[in-house]
């Protein structure tokens, strides 16, 4: 199993397919995107699966997250997606994208045995979303919303982060919007994680203020303690339920203490954390022989050595060298 020394156990792995992205989102990338990992450093597709094969089989992993980058982007995908489904016992999985291009994959996404998708989206208006994300694919992410709802990728999340001056008047909005399709919405705290260190605390619009915005139009009221589990998202349920709204306070309520996450980087790298500044490299392992018991032995100390919290709000917090789309969300 996969333990550190505050008692946490790792069940849900997040595995990066790729650092790319075809969307350039201000608070993850500059507009000319980055220096991307070149393809030999890459897992390749057998490499993925052995790894998350041995997760699943020795280290106690139940559930499986692909993201990126954008995991669209990866051309062997449904491949992959199929080989995890068939594994014993069977993780639950899913896949965190910006939604370009889903409509035309979740059919098949879904027959691969994919469960469920978050997708990305931060707001409800074409212009916006190209201020935001530098690209004209707002009406690509509605229709790949409208394919995974109809593929039933269900219940679809949709991850929401609000940048002040420009998309956090359209809180309530999205929400109602949300309501109206059946998908579940979550905002989440923009956390220092983009590439160009752009990030600035005094900016960042806070869970209480999400709150307050979304107080103006409805009604909310916590959902039943323990229901978070671990859960990052703290949940309301709407107008007394069933539909419910999360909010995903990473930086002004961390929730370290319950995280059960570990993490892939598409270059083969373990992160026991978001934040975590060091990495342990089963890559290289894996490419001069290592056996599998040596490969879960290296993973199972990765995690032992993970800290208690990512400390985003300590006078001393460092960023991580690799942006977000390297790590996945
Ligand atoms: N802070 C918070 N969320 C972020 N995401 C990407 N970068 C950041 C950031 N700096 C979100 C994306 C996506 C999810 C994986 O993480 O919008 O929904
Ligand atoms: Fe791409 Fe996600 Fe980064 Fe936006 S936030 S540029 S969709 S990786």
């Amino acid at each position: 199993m996969l333990l550190d020394t505050f008692g946490r156990q790792a069940v849900d792995l997040r595995v990066s397919l790729t650092d790319r992205c075809n969307l350039r989102c201000t608070y993850c990338m500059p507009e000319e995107g980055l220096q991307w990992l070149a393809k030999p450093e890459l897992l390749t597709d057998e490499e993925i699966v052995r790894l998350v094969a041995l997760a699943v089989r020795d280290l106690g992993v139940r559930e499986v997250r692909f993201t990126g980058g954008e995991p669209l982007l990866r051309p062997g995908l449904v491949g992959i997606v199929a080989a995890c489904a068939e594994l014993a016992p069977r993780p639950e999985l899913s896949l965190t994208t910006n939604g370009v291009g889903l409509a035309r994959t979740a059919t098949a996404l879904k027959a691969a045995g994919l469960d469920r998708v978050n997708v990305s989206l931060d707001t409800l208006d074409p212009d916006t979303f190209h201020a935001l994300t530098r690209r004209h694919r707002h009406q690509d992410v509605l229709d790949g919303l409208a394919a995974a709802e109809a593929a039933g990728l269900t219940p679809v999340k949709i991850n929401t982060v609000l940048m002040r001056g420009t998309n956090d008047h359209e809180a309530a909005d999205l929400l109602g919007w949300c309501l109206e399709h059946g998908y579940e919405l979550r905002f989440i705290e923009q956390m220092p994680l983009d590439a160009q260190h752009g990030w600035d605390r005094s900016q960042m619009v806070t869970a209480e203020e999400i709150l307050e915005r979304l107080h103006t139009r409805f009604s909310l009221t916590p959902e039943p303690s323990g229901a978070r589990g671990a859960a990052p998202a703290e949940r309301w349920l709407v107008e007394g339920g069933p539909a419910s709204v999360g909010v995903i306070a990473s930086v002004t309520r961390p929730f370290c203490r319950a995280c059960d996450r570990t993490r892939l980087t598409a270059d083969g790298q373990i992160r026991n954390c978001l934040f975590a500044t060091g990495e342990t490299d089963l890559r290289t392992a894996l490419r001069s022989g290592a056996a599998d018991a040596e490969l879960a032995e290296l993973w199972r100390q990765a995690m032992w050595g993970k800290k208690a919290g990512a400390g985003i709000d300590d006078a001393d917090f460092l960023q991580p060298e690799r942006p977000m789309s390297a790590i996945g969300g």
